[in-house]
């Protein structure tokens, strides 16, 4: 007995003096290195599927990471059938599960759209949202849609129409995540921010105060002139990506269609819980240059991770940077994941607390050598290169 103690407590010394020190995980040290990466999926290689396109990551209350994309069944075009296509790992990104495909629109002209995953961890479930017929190209009327599990991503609901209760209109989340209000004010809260299309487009958010039984619509962020055709450098939110701020804020950060006074990201502010999105809150990012695409933002332990193609014409140079002052400015070390055709990307992290969760986020990214379709790629991302 004493001598398995002895022998237990000089092993535990020795784990500590022979492991690089962990002790302080310190913004100002951040130096992210790209890890490990493996593609999740390869367009035209599985029989049903054409293209693999719009990428989500999310976490899990139980830890699991849950990837999901479009799998357009006859092109790469954004209208057409598809199914959605998830794997999950349950060891932090190292293994996935084959493809299951959790929803299929059958042979529809106009089928389903990603969307936004949100997570409510007081109750423990994993909600997708997405849309039917989001073009209105030959059906009518386009429809917000809801699956849920509360199995680590096992087995899903089926589908639930959320525009009985939002009201018939155009909305797409994300793509990305929505988020559950962790601080004041509305904590608890179900936000999911998303945008709408042809003339009526705009970022708007929809919310839930009841872990995805009821929902509302919240703040709208509309384009102008709205419900007019659009002009070329017009106001055009679009797709866009939100973030809860420790002081409870939520920074929207939003692809700007038209190029709107820069060839960079708009960020708003709502300060309310999602109701609102004055323009008084409205900043254009200069820093962060892009060419029209959705980008992914993460908020993890006081430190603002940003991911895009950063260029102001193609989709090329997908590439990670991190602000340590909420945004207000970016570090100038950047760390380039992909120099060539990338797309929409997404990031998310585990939140156990522990070291280990503390030193990874994961992003996961449409990536091509000619063009930027022909895979969706995960990316772990150790923050403290690689210590
Ligand atoms: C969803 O509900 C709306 C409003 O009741 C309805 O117009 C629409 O047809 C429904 N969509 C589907 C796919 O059932
Ligand atoms: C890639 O992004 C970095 C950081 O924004 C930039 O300095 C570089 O010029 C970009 N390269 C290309 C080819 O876009």
């Amino acid at each position: 007995m004493e001598t398995g103690s002895r022998l237990a407590a000089l092993s535990l010394l020795l784990f500590a003096m022979l492991s690089p020190c962990v002790c302080s995980l310190n913004p100002g040290e951040i130096d992210p290195l790209l890890y490990e990466e493996q593609l999740l999926w390869v367009s035209g290689a599985q029989g049903q599927v054409n293209t693999y396109r719009i990428p989500l990551l999310t976490f899990t209350p139980k830890g699991s990471l849950l990837a999901f994309a479009e799998g357009r069944k006859s092109s790469s075009s954004d209208v057409g059938a598809k199914f959605i296509a998830l794997r999950r790992s349950t060891d932090k990104g190292a293994t996935w599960s084959p493809t299951t495909f959790i929803l299929d629109d059958g042979t529809k002209p106009d089928g389903l759209n990603l969307g936004s995953v949100v997570v409510d961890e007081e109750v423990g479930s994993v909600i997708l949202i997405y849309t039917i017929c989001f073009h209105l190209y030959l059906c009518r009327p386009s429809s917000t849609m809801m699956v849920e599990s509360v199995d680590d991503g096992l087995s899903w609901s089926p589908p639930r129409n959320l525009s009985v209760q939002l009201g018939i209109k155009n909305f797409v989340g994300g793509p990305g995540f929505g988020i559950q209000k962790r601080y004041e004010p509305a904590k608890g809260r179900l936000v999911v921010c998303g945008h709408g299309t042809l003339e009526g487009d705009g970022v708007f958010c929809i919310l839930s105060d009841d872990h995805g039984h009821n929902w509302y619509n919240g703040a709208a962020l509309k384009s102008i002139p709205y419900n007019q055709k659009k002009r070329a450098q017009d106001f055009n939110p679009d797709e866009c990506q939100p973030v809860e701020m420790p002081d409870g804020s939520i920074i929207i950060n939003v692809r700007n269609q038209n190029n709107y006074h820069c060839r960079c990201r708009i960020v708003v502010r709502s300060r309310d819980g999602g109701l609102t999105l004055p323009v008084d809150d409205l900043i254009f990012d200069y820093a962060l240059v892009d060419p029209v695409v959705a980008a992914g933002a993460l908020q993890k332990d006081g430190v603002m991770y940003f991911t895009n193609p950063s260029n102001e014409q193609h989709r090329v140079n997908l590439t990670l940077r991190w602000s340590l002052t909420d945004g207000k400015s970016w570090e100038n070390k950047v760390v380039q994941i992909w120099a060539g055709p990338s797309g929409y990307s997404s990031i998310t992290s585990l939140n156990s607390g522990s070291v280990e969760d503390r030193k990874y986020i994961f992003i996961i990214y449409e990536k091509g050598h000619k063009v930027y379709d022909e895979t969706v790629s995960f990316a772990k991302i150790h923050l403290y290169g690689g210590q």
